[in-house]
């Protein structure tokens, strides 16, 4: 939801600036901006449209030589149409003052009346052009930062800000509210960016601004304040990620070599958690297995496929637990007065670590006093930081909105804390613990079976890339790999499609069956598989097509499917992990063939830190 940048040192700002905006061209992409400080002022570029439209303008402009202090700003439109107005940086009328904002101020209309009142004038739809306008009605007494933290006490909302002011041309101001920030520090520089692969070419030295905290950046130092203005240390981080893990490599989009690294994403990330002797080791320092014992339900909240990892592991953990589990939305979790105390174990899972929604139903769920553990791939993410346990996915940096390796390490890791508990609890004998946990680990293998040989998923792609609408059908597990796999196909090809429990079907939705309607259906849940034969009938008899997913050793549905795609070798463990695959493919190769902009989705954005 909107990238932010920003750079002060001795290199020529606008290429770099534009340079780390494309990085973070995943967080939205309708519209893009920079300013830098210029002799005569602070000059501004930015334009409706993509990073590559930006780059046009400021080439044509000629008019950043010398220039090494700026900001940028890349946008998923919020209040506003995606506009060469609306977007971002915004000036304030007496140039004093240029913001970058990424986050939703959300009581702008009542400051704008209030600077209305004092004689502002107001061309933009946003939330964001009140900040800069703000910050130069409280710039009285010359002192930058004390005008910012008089600003930002009127502000109600999230904010990740970066500053420039034209009479402090050496310097950046920086500010985050329940918006993700990074500081990254050089050598005779330093940087700003709401993700690590903006800068990760400039720098690997890197630390998170905390809630609430102010950073003024110059080319020798980087100084933090806390609310109190008190000075803040932070430790710096050094980021090990190979660079070119943020880079192509090779592959025509993000999405397809995500899809092709889960077989090293997973093992990355069950690996160091399993030792030898088959014990796991989830490196918890404050819930204990005697806490994980006194649990008596587990609710797992997150948002979009997070959320439906959540409920995957609703039907894994129900079975070998054998305690009320349940998997809810984040966005209506923290709203519904939820149900927990000290016995409640609530899981968050988040990729990004910043989706708002889920850190606010975090928040929630520690409020009540619940235990919490967070499942997160981006390293000290706010979900990170205010969890009382992480278990971090390593599977290196996601860039393709539409997520995959994420995904599946988070199922893999939410199956191994399972089993963990399972056993501390005594509720599987340790040989099925044992034989589980190896089945884990052979799941790369699996999944690495399947990405060499995705010819028959491209044939069947290349059947029906250009049907209307699309059902997913499925039962208990089926059902929740149905939803991942419908999410999948729309957010990436725009074809309509719907996820449903296949008993379900005759309740309603049948009705939309007709000659040619394609329909999906998951049976790799061996318990059910009878009952998914009789709904493929049922489909097949209103002329539905029909492609079934099946187990290796499957030998009836491939007599009434149109065509099907083998999953090998799984167990109840492992095939959710394995199935997801080529429905992964499935969806890719159709907006492929139907050339969508398949990394960056229309409307969407990457990391969603707004309500
Ligand atoms: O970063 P998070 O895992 O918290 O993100 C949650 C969802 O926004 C995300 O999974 C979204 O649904 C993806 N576009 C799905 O591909």
């Amino acid at each position: 939801m909107c990238g932010i940048v920003g750079y002060v040192g001795s290199r020529p700002v606008t290429p770099l600036l534009l340079d780390a905006l494309e990085k973070l061209e995943y967080r939205g992409y309708d519209s893009a901006g920079i300013a830098f400080m210029a002799d005569n002022g602070i000059i501004i570029h930015k334009t409706r449209g993509r990073i590559a439209d930006l780059r046009k303008i400021v080439d044509a402009a000629t008019d950043d030589d010398d220039c090494t202090v700026g900001i940028g700003h890349t946008r998923w439109a919020t209040h506003g149409e995606p506009s060469d107005v609306n977007s971002h940086p915004h000036l304030s009328r007496s140039k004093r003052v240029a913001v970058v904002h990424n986050g939703i101020i959300e009581n702008y209309i009542e400051l704008r009346h209030h600077l209305e009142a004092h004689g502002y004038v107001f061309s933009t739809e946003t939330d964001s052009e009140v900040v800069s306008e703000l910050i130069d009605y409280c710039y009285t007494g010359g002192d930058p930062v004390a005008a910012v933290r008089k600003a930002e006490q009127q502000l109600k909302g999230s904010y990740a800000l970066g500053i420039l002011f034209s009479d402090f041309p050496d310097q950046i101001i920086a500010l985050r509210k329940d918006s993700p920030l990074i500081i990254g520090v050089g050598e005779g520089e330093n940087f700003i960016a709401s993700d690590i692969p903006a800068i990760l070419k400039h720098t690997r030295s890197v630390f998170r601004l905390g809630e609430r905290e102010l950073a003024i950046l110059t080319r020798k130092r980087v100084t933090v304040l806390d609310t109190f203005g008190n000075r803040v240390e932070h430790p710096i981080e050094h980021i090990d990620w190979d660079a070119t893990a943020a880079e192509k490599g090779g592959y025509s989009h993000f999405m397809i070599k995500e899809i092709f690294e889960q077989p090293d994403a997973i093992a990355k990330t069950l690996a160091p958690r399993i030792k030898e002797d088959m014990s796991i080791d989830l490196g918890f320092k404050s819930i204990t297995d005697d806490d994980l014992r006194g649990i008596d339900s587990i609710k797992i909240t997150a948002c979009g496929s997070a959320y439906h990892v959540g409920v995957v592991a609703k039907h894994f953990l129900k079975r070998i637990l054998r305690i009320p589990v349940e998997a809810e939305l984040a966005s209506e979790f923290r709203y519904d007065d939820p149900i927990i105390d000290e016995h409640t174990l609530v899981i968050i899972v988040s990729q990004s670590g910043e989706t708002l929604d889920t850190l606010y139903a975090l928040r929630e769920a520690k409020a009540h006093g619940a235990r919490v553990v967070s499942i997160v791939n981006v390293v000290a993410s706010s979900i990170a930081n205010e969890s009382e346990e992480v278990l971090y996915t390593w599977a290196g940096p996601e860039i393709a909105v539409a997520t995959t390796k994420a995904y599946s390490t988070q199922l893999a890791l939410i199956e191994l804390f399972g089993l963990y508990m399972a056993r501390v609890r005594g509720m599987l004998p340790e040989e099925e613990i044992i034989s589980s946990i190896k089945a884990l680990q052979n799941v790369p293998e699996g999944v690495q079976k399947l990405l060499d040989d995705v010819k028959s998923v491209q044939y069947i792609a290349s059947l029906y890339f250009n049907c209307q609408d699309v059902f997913f059908i499925g039962r208990n597990m089926d059902y929740a790999l149905s939803l991942e796999a419908s999410l999948k196909l729309k957010e990436i090809s725009y074809i309509h499609s719907e996820a449903y429990a296949a008993g379900e079907l005759k309740h309603g939705t049948i009705s939309l069956i007709e000659d040619g309607t394609l329909v999906i259906a998951l049976c790799v849940y061996r318990p059910l598989l009878e009952k998914m034969l009789s709904n493929i009938k049922e489909v097949k008899a209103r002329g539905a097509k029909v492609i079934a997913i099946i187990n290796d050793d499957d030998v009836q549905t491939g007599t009434i499917a149109d065509h099907i795609i083998r999953i090998p070798e799984c167990t109840d463990i492992t095939v959710p992990l394995m199935t997801i695959v080529p429905l992964q493919l499935f969806a890719y190769y159709i907006a492929s063939l139907k050339g969508c902009d398949i990394d960056k989705p229309r409307n969407l954005a990457k990391s969603v830190t707004v309500e």
